[in-house]
């Protein structure tokens, strides 16, 4: 039996204090993520359960109870403290999948501070816009991606501190550098959790738009509400589960469904710290025997194409329950899982901003494969008439996905930025920024996003913030970037470029001027594919129209070109 039951009796009497209640949290009341994911499961006797089964790339196992991550996160709160974190202070976590990427994030919120986790992939520009950005005091980091700290420092006169969990005391440390380990930490029974409400600042998630510099994502501890309550009849998590989210927290899936809502439930989860590799992860599905797996897309396509041999070496009877997130999942992929493991993969459909999943099918109801779903009970989503931003009246039509402001994990605002926040909103509707449209049945069909923001295997990338990148390399003159299709990452991130004079087209130059894009920005943003033109089209006014570009790369209409400059 799923945990949602019938979905139409939930919709019917649906009240966010249904969550409230489970979460025993009554309004007025403090409210810290934290404790709720740690010293509340261990307050309802299951501290001697597993909350975290974690393995490295190289095999090595770590385990952790339910006790464990409180104590733990208690040192990391005291430590922290001890530094003069102060509450609202904004503490990163950049690094690889390692326990403390996630149990340091308890121990952040139980001092009040806000969680701020980056990928361990981002190098020089990308971390120090984001820690800019955020003000950040404090970075939790291993000694691996300390250079890359180091080399920004100077840029970050208020980032104090930068703690390494993995000192090995050979190398001296360098300035406001201080270790701080797991292992060898007094762990603390007892620390006095700062008295968050519900409206306290939580975390900052860093999210690409079309324009301008990364948008800082504020949640606040109410999100805990939402979450608690997706995971259970989204994710549909029970208490002998074992639950593997393969999403890293750099991205929100990795906190709010790998954290805190399994976590708030008190359910053991497993974490692989390591890359793809189809036998990797089937592997880690038979040895831990994972009965819920929460994935993406692109992470499905690449198990397609490894082929259906090396699923037949495995066990994977334990899995009961698949869904998945963050770019249209392709019908093939549902049909495919169903006939491979027995289970369709779930797609559920929601963003940063939103803080927690919107739209998704349920355990038990029909699926249609290459629809979304339904939206969550408590959720009101439509698709609005672009031109009036008023619902379409009739089914079928192609329109924006909005949705009633208003659930617990809605974003408060993009940090030092409330107008690009209010721009989100129009006529009383959130605007996702995607198209989509409704079918009689009230199934949503994602059509593609309204904006120009590339999601390439599932991560949001800024042609802006990719093409100022460019523009920094001493032979582009002009840089315009948009996506191209791809089989396994549904998107790639291509550049124009015309160069300037005295510099000529070559193989070697687009080879370098990729890897320029590695080094400053991150792998994820860097183009696959270069593309040297004379000249970019343009508007009358002189904005590039990536328009243009897009829909050739994808073999569409080309529309209205009235505005071009050369026409
Ligand atoms: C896209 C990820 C199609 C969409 C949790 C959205 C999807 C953006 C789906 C948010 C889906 C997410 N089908 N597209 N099921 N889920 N997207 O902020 O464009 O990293 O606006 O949050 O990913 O990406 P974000």
């Amino acid at each position: 039996m799923s945990n949602i039951g019938s979905y139409e009796v939930r919709l019917k009497d649906f009240n966010w204090s249904i969550s409230e209640k489970e979460l025993g949290y009554k309004p007025g009341n403090t409210l810290n993520i934290g404790w709720y994911c740690s010293d509340r499961i261990c307050l309802q006797g299951k501290g001697d359960k597993l909350a975290l089964l974690w393995e490295s790339s190289t095999g090595a196992e770590k385990k952790f109870t339910y006790h464990d991550i409180r104590r733990a996160s208690n040192s990391i709160a005291a430590f922290l403290h001890g530094l003069g974190i102060k509450p609202e202070d904004r503490v990163c976590l950049f690094m690889d999948k390692v326990p403390e990427l996630y149990i340091g994030l308890l121990g952040i919120l139980k001092t009040g501070a806000i969680g701020q986790h980056l990928f361990s992939a981002f190098v020089d520009e990308s971390l120090f816009v984001r820690l800019d950005n955020a003000q950040t005091s404090a970075i939790i980091t291993q000694k691996k991606h300390a250079p890359k700290v180091r080399k920004i420092l100077d840029r970050l006169p208020r980032l104090k501190h930068i703690i390494i969990v993995d000192y090995d005391g050979k190398t001296p440390l360098r300035e406001r550098e201080v270790p701080f380990s797991l292992e060898k930490a007094v762990p603390i029974d007892h620390f006095d959790v700062y008295p968050t409400q519900a409206e306290s600042p939580s975390l900052l998630h860093y999210t690409s738009g079309t324009t301008g510099q990364p948008k800082g994502v504020k949640h606040v501890h109410y999100s805990l509400v939402s979450q608690y309550l997706t995971s259970k009849w989204v994710l549909d998590l029970q208490e002998d589960d074992i639950y593997w989210c393969t999403a890293d927290p750099g991205w929100v899936t990795g906190t709010s469904y790998g954290i805190v809502g399994p976590w708030s439930m008190g359910i053991t989860q497993a974490v692989l710290d390591a890359g793809f590799s189809a036998e990797a992860w089937y592997k880690f599905i038979e040895k831990y025997r994972i009965t819920m797996w929460y994935s993406a897309p692109t992470a499905i396509r690449s198990l397609m194409k490894a082929g259906n041999e090396v699923v037949k070496k495995y066990d994977l009877s334990s899995l009961r329950h698949l869904a998945s997130v963050g770019e249209p999942l392709n019908p093939e992929a549902v049909i495919w899982s169903e006939r491979i493991f027995g289970k369709a993969f779930l797609d559920t459909y929601w963003q940063t901003e939103t803080g927690s999943i919107m739209i998704s099918n349920y355990p038990g109801m029909k699926i249609k494969p290459g629809s979304m779903g339904k939206a969550f009970p408590g959720i009101t989503a439509t698709v609005l008439d672009p031109k009036t931003y008023e619902p379409y009246n009739v089914t079928g039509k192609i329109g924006l996905i909005a949705l009633k402001p208003g659930w617990p994990s809605m974003m408060r605002t993009y940090w030092n930025n409330e107008e690009a926040y209010k721009n989100k909103f129009k006529n009383g509707w959130y605007l996702t920024g995607d198209r989509a449209s409704i079918d009689k049945e009230g199934y949503f069909w994602f059509v593609g996003r309204d904006d120009d923001v590339i999601n390439t295997a599932g991560h949001l990338v800024s042609p802006f913030e990719v093409e100022s990148a460019l523009l920094e390399h001493p032979a582009i003159a002009e840089s315009a970037v948009v996506s191209k299709p791809d089989p396994i990452n549904m998107e790639v991130v291509k550049a124009f470029v015309t160069l300037k004079p005295g510099f000529a087209a070559s193989t070697d130059l687009e080879l370098e001027i990729m890897n320029f894009i590695r080094k400053k920005l991150s792998p994820l943003a860097m183009p696959q594919e270069i593309e040297y033109v004379e000249s970019l089209p343009k508007t009358r006014s002189g904005k590039i129209m990536r328009r243009i570009l897009h829909a050739k790369e994808w073999g569409e209409e080309i529309g209205d070109t009235s505005a071009l400059e050369n026409d």
